[in-house]
């Protein structure tokens, strides 16, 4: 039996629908297991700067800091749009991270069979590089997240005719992300890509010169290099042959969002941001935000449309690192698939080819609805 505190942040837009439902998936993983998850609701993002004025209240942040963990939906909208950098909504996300210290973003891309035929991809280019010779992918993005171009210098000159923003990253910055990078590698397929673009980027030819130092520490692990603007490509002509990309914040936001097309939607990706690899089973918890890559979604909030399932998802990888309890994590991924195989589907994750005669369209509170129940009933 657990007691652990939750910061929840439901943020703005599809964030607290999605949320509310990732948080009775958790509760039910409570009863189920016999743990006890006590939340404190927390405010950032657009729904802050209505309240105080500010993205990230400085509460808000002392108070996540005090949990186990921290859950979030999504922040920002187009109401907030027209503010200046600073109290843009987004800030909230970046106080988070570095205030938290969360310097590794896990974002795990796979492919459900269930929703082969929700990936844009034809079979042939799911098998090129697919050691198993099957239309599938299972990648790992490792994205440094709180360093580089997001927190760089920048600025406009005097005469406002000219911007800048600056990608700076130490040496000490790019060895913690990899060494995350490489632990997450020996328990997968044990392969590492570093992904930079060293062939124009000083940072680059950085990442590279560390990365060349610590791989050597790592011998029974694949390290390979590849551009960015390759990777790109890549990632959609044979996606099975990555197991974990490691990049800088940039590249692993972009790259990230490519990858999430391909497992049918971005609704699908859940994500976990860390100071390390996560808790050790039986361990103290280990503070992460676990938060879908999706955006707010304006434009289809509280139409009951939304996909919950990247929400849910991150609940299994916030019970899986900052908990340790990796029985339950693995029993919401179980449900999850559970409902996929019942053919239910939120709107984005509909078979491209028109839904098959097995799916039916869902909106968001059935959806979590079946997940809650397949955890009850088994
Ligand atoms: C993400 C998002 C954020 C990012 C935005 C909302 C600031 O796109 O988490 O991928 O760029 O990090
Ligand atoms: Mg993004």
């Amino acid at each position: 039996m657990g007691n652990y505190s939750i910061a929840l942040v439901p943020g703005d837009g599809i964030g607290p629908e999605v949320l509310s439902l990732a948080v009775d998936v958790l509760d039910a993983v409570g009863d189920k297991y016999d743990h006890v998850f006590n939340y404190v609701e927390l405010i950032a993002g657009g729904k802050a700067i209505d309240s105080t004025g500010e993205p990230l209240p400085a509460e808000t942040l002392e108070a996540a800091k005090q949990c186990d963990a921290l859950l979030l939906g999504a922040v920002g909208g187009p109401k907030w749009d027209t503010l200046p950098g600073h109290l843009r909504p987004e800030r909230a996300l970046l106080g988070l991270r570095s205030g938290l210290g969360v310097y590794a973003n896990l974002r795990p891309a796979s492919l459900f069979p269930q929703l082969r035929l929700a990936c844009p991809l034809k079979d042939e280019v799911l098998i090129a590089g697919n050691s198993e010779g099957k239309p599938d992918f299972d990648l790992l993005i490792v994205r440094e997240l709180t360093g580089g171009l997001y927190f760089g210098e920048r600025g406009r000159s005097a005469d406002g005719n000219s911007a800048f923003d600056t990608e700076t990253y130490s040496k000490a910055e790019i060895e913690r992300v990899l060494r995350v990078g490489y632990s997450a590698a020996k328990l997968r397929r044990k392969k590492l890509c570093v992904v930079d673009k060293a062939n124009v980027l000083e940072s680059s030819r950085l990442w590279r010169e560390v990365s060349g130092e610590i791989a050597k520490e790592y011998s029974d692990i694949e390290t390979s290099y590849l551009y960015v603007d390759n990777c790109a490509m890549q990632l959609i002509r044979a996606p099975g042959q990555f197991d974990v990309i490691v990049t800088s914040n940039l590249f692993g936001d972009i790259l990230s969002d490519e990858a999430s097309v391909l497992t049918g939607s971005i609704g699908m990706l859940a994500s976990a941001s860390l100071a390390g690899s996560g808790c050790v089973s039986g361990k103290e918890p280990v503070m992460g935000i676990y938060e879908p890559i999706h955006g707010s979604a304006p434009d289809i909030a509280g139409k009951d449309i939304a996909n919950p399932l990247a929400a849910i998802l991150s609940t299994a990888m916030l019970l899986r690192y900052s908990i340790g309890l990796e029985k339950e994590a693995a029993a919401v991924e179980t449900a999850v698939s559970a409902v996929l195989d019942q053919g239910l589907r939120t709107g984005d994750i509909a078979s491209r080819n028109g839904a098959s005669d097995k799916e039916k369209i869902v909106g968001t509170i059935e959806m979590g609805k079946a997940v809650l129940k397949v955890l009850e009933e088994k």
